[in-house]
């Protein structure tokens, strides 16, 4: 029986497809894994230096045409994320699968029932669930060594996921020097590149910090809405995270107290820029309208949600032919959670009548979902977000519009013009025309409604809203 020692995915494939190549049928082959190796050291080889290994690098140099097979993109894909589930047995799984594949079952993979598909869909569930539990539990401490601050956190995955999750963290903590250790695995970023080395006991990580608190708030604030309500923490926590969550006991405090200094810390750190991408639902649940609505409630990827009331989401049928999509909300959606409701809704509403469009029909959002405001007196006055605003909440349109199946897209004014067509958009002069855009062919920008409330002149503002209407009566002959 042939033997081999695999340490990662790459080298499963290079061995796998070899051995598929040379006609090495699962059940004469173990691809065992790296923790095993004590077990079967005197007859194992490694991978990379075995004979089997070196031979088809000489067939693939000396232009020998080596037997093409193919492997559907869909198996590649999952195989990569069960290679970091634990499982001891996951490299022979894989490899009895795509010999499966290869040998009269190309269709293996829509069969979901079969019993090694159901596993290794749900092994590459546990591997996304736990890397998500990572994400949005590791926990730094800071420690000084020769004036310089390293962060340091001790996390115990379930699957030897250090490798897919690292990326994250080095874009999340780019301007800090940081090592997460693990029992299997260690990873350090020195603010240039991620490099391994061995598992630790958790002896290693430091107790006790001054940013302790801090990174609690932190991530009990922004991170993960389950976390702030404690029973779903329980449900949702393996209880041996428990011991190292001094936050359960500061969390209504900490809910109270915004996490802005730790925020400041993340903002300002060299490159990096907050985006509404780290506040979507996890991505092992399926995505919907209503899983983002709920998501965008917890959205801290800029200043924005510390003043407003709450994110107001966009609303109206998911299989809506039209979508509008405004600025911000306003002063009364800010109050009442819904877009478009206050005078500038009352204007809109008006318009869409006048043009023959039922607005119970239409999808209508916001390109920034929190209100930004200034307060005068007792008013509280509209301002407008700037590009960082709007870069960091793109991603809730981009969600939004991928659950949806428009056939149309209105852009309410410059600032949805200028996020969703083109930086360049002018209002003025392209408005009413149809243009294709990245999200939509048909794509189309028209006057704000609050833009014709501001204008003096009463004359101006009844010539707008007759353009408005005209905007809307083509988009209804297009698409209504
Ligand atoms: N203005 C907008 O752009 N959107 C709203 O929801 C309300 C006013
Ligand atoms: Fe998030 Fe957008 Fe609100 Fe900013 S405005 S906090 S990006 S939802």
């Amino acid at each position: 029986m042939l033997q081999y020692n695999l340490h990662d995915f790459d080298q499963w494939r290079s061995t796998a497809r070899q051995l598929c190549r040379r006609d090495i049928a699962p059940n004469q082959v173990q691809l065992l894994t790296r923790t095993q190796t004590g077990l079967f050291a005197e007859v194992s080889v490694d991978a990379s230096t075995d004979a089997v290994a070196n031979n088809e690098l000489k067939l693939e140099n000396s232009q020998a045409e080596p037997q093409a097979f193919n492997v559907p993109k869909a198996f590649l894909s999952l195989a990569e994320e069960v290679g970091y589930h634990r499982d001891a047995d996951r490299w022979n799984l894989l490899y009895r699968v795509l010999w499966r594949l290869t040998h009269g079952e190309p269709q293996l993979m829509q069969l979901s029932t079969d019993d090694d598909i159901h596993r290794l869909i749900q092994m590459e569930k546990a591997v996304r669930r736990d890397a998500h539990k990572m994400k949005a539990f590791v926990r730094f401490r800071e420690v000084k060594h020769d004036g310089c601050a390293y962060f340091i956190a001790w996390h115990r995955p379930d699957h030897l996921i250090v490798r897919k999750v690292a990326p994250f963290f080095s874009r999340r903590f780019k301007a800090m020097n940081w090592t997460i250790l693990t029992k299997d695995e260690s990873v350090s970023w020195d603010q240039r590149e991620l490099k391994y080395f061995e598992g630790v006991d958790r002896s290693a990580a430091p107790n006790a910090d001054e940013l302790e608190e801090l990174w609690c708030t932190y991530y009990a604030n922004i991170y993960n809405p389950a976390r702030i309500k404690l029973k779903a923490m329980k449900a949702e926590m393996p209880v041996r995270h428990w011991s190292t969550m001094p936050e359960t006991k500061i969390i209504e405090q900490m809910l109270q107290d915004a996490p802005a200094r730790v925020l400041q810390m993340l903002v300002h750190s060299e490159g990096y820029e907050q985006s509404a991408r780290d506040f979507l639902p996890d991505p092992a649940t399926p995505l919907s309208l209503e899983s983002l609505a709920s998501a965008v409630k917890n959205c801290r990827a800029c200043d924005l949600y510390c003043h407003a009331t709450q994110a107001v989401f966009g609303h109206g049928p998911a299989d809506a032919r039209i979508v509008l999509v405004g600025e911000q909300p306003g002063d009364q959606e800010d109050l009442v959670g819904l877009p478009f409701v206050g005078p500038a809704g009352e204007v809109l509403s008006e318009a869409l009548m006048a043009a023959g469009i039922d607005r119970s029909q239409l999808y209508v959002t916001n390109t920034v979902k929190h209100f930004k405001f200034e307060r005068q007196g007792k008013h509280r006055l509209h301002k407008r977000p700037d590009a960082r605003e709007i870069r960091a909440c793109r991603p809730w349109f981009e969600a939004e519009w991928s659950q949806l199946n428009a056939h149309a897209l209105v852009c309410l004014g410059a600032t949805a013009a200028t996020a969703l067509i083109a930086p360049g958009f002018r209002i003025q002069k392209q408005r009413g025309q149809w243009t294709a855009s990245q999200f939509c062919d048909h794509t189309m920008a028209t006057w704000h409604p609050s833009s014709i409330l501001r204008l003096p002149d009463p004359v101006q503002r009844q010539a707008r809203m007759q353009e408005l209407i005209n905007d809307l009566r083509q988009v209804k002959l297009t698409v209504g």
